[in-house]
């Protein structure tokens, strides 16, 4: 998007003077501000969470998990957001007003989430392993409204460099490799989308391959009991990216179109609610 079409953005969404004086507060080397009001983005992720949403019947909660800067997070058109971050990069002390921050591991805010507080999405970004990965979609499949849906980010990684699930590993590995440790880390998340389709049935799982890089979305299908239990990860935290990758992206992936997918979720929902 060029500077105009930015800056009229920025006007017609009322965030002008927010983002001028979060220039100057990072310039007194201050944290910036989330922005009071949702930018209305159809980019990037949030271009993707905000379709998502716009597919259900409610968009009343939205959660997302490892929330950093709140680039995705400002921009997200929902009800009530809240966020949870070990450490987020923003002020906390000055949030806009249907926002709610918790800074605390993702593990201890679930165990602490009232059973019955339900969201209609959640959007986890948080530490790309795994073993986190797979608890917070436990947690979060648990805490989601009939129609609710689940968006994971970085479910393909780019290459074996980028799927080391520990972070510092894999930016030692891209000086090696690459001779840059600038490189993209998207961790082993991918291993999830192989658990669930192999242990967890009655959620429905849909890739998309951009914009900027694949994420997965997940809903519950009609066979969903009342409740996702962890199944034994040994199968898959053992598999490497090269064995499972050796002819591209698995069809477990199930790559789709999002507005193949949007359709899919107005249908259910048409159906159902
Ligand atoms: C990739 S960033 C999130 C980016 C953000 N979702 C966006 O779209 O702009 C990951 C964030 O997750 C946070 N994080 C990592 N592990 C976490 C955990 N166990 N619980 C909560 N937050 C965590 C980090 O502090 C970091 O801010």
């Amino acid at each position: 998007m060029n500077f105009a079409k930015r800056l009229l953005r920025l006007v017609i969404t009322g965030n002008l003077f927010h983002v001028v004086r979060n220039k100057s507060r990072i310039a007194n080397g201050k944290k910036h501000y989330l922005l009071p009001r949702p930018l209305d983005t159809k980019y990037g992720v949030a271009g993707i969470i905000n379709s998502v949403l716009s597919a259900l019947p409610k968009r009343d909660n939205y959660l997302e998990v490892g929330i950093f800067k709140g680039a995705t997070f400002q921009s997200v058109i929902a009800g009530n957001k809240w966020g949870v971050d070990i450490d987020p990069a923003f002020d906390i002390t000055k949030l806009p007003r249907n926002v709610k921050v918790f800074v605390k591991p993702s593990d201890n805010f679930f165990a602490e989430l009232n059973l019955d507080k339900m969201f209609d999405m959640i959007y986890i970004d948080a530490e790309h392993t795994f073993a986190q990965a797979y608890r917070e979609l436990v947690h979060s499949v648990n805490h989601l409204s009939k129609w609710g849906v689940i968006l994971l980010d970085d479910t393909v990684p780019f290459d074996d460099v980028a799927a080391i699930s520990d972070e510092s590993e894999s930016k030692k590995e891209a000086l090696r490799v690459h001779g840059t440790s600038k490189w993209s880390h998207q961790g082993d998340v991918w291993k999830l989308i192989l658990q669930v389709s192999e242990f967890h049935k009655d959620l429905i799982v849909r890739t998309v391959l951009g914009p900027s890089r694949p994420r997965t979305i997940m809903w519950r299908n009609k066979s969903f009991g009342t409740k996702m239990q962890m199944a034994m990860t040994n199968k898959y935290a053992s598999l490497t990216y090269e064995t499972a990758f050796a002819s591209g992206i698995p069809n477990e992936f199930n790559v789709k179109d999002l507005n193949e997918i949007l359709v899919e979720l107005r249908d259910m929902n048409l159906k159902t609610h």
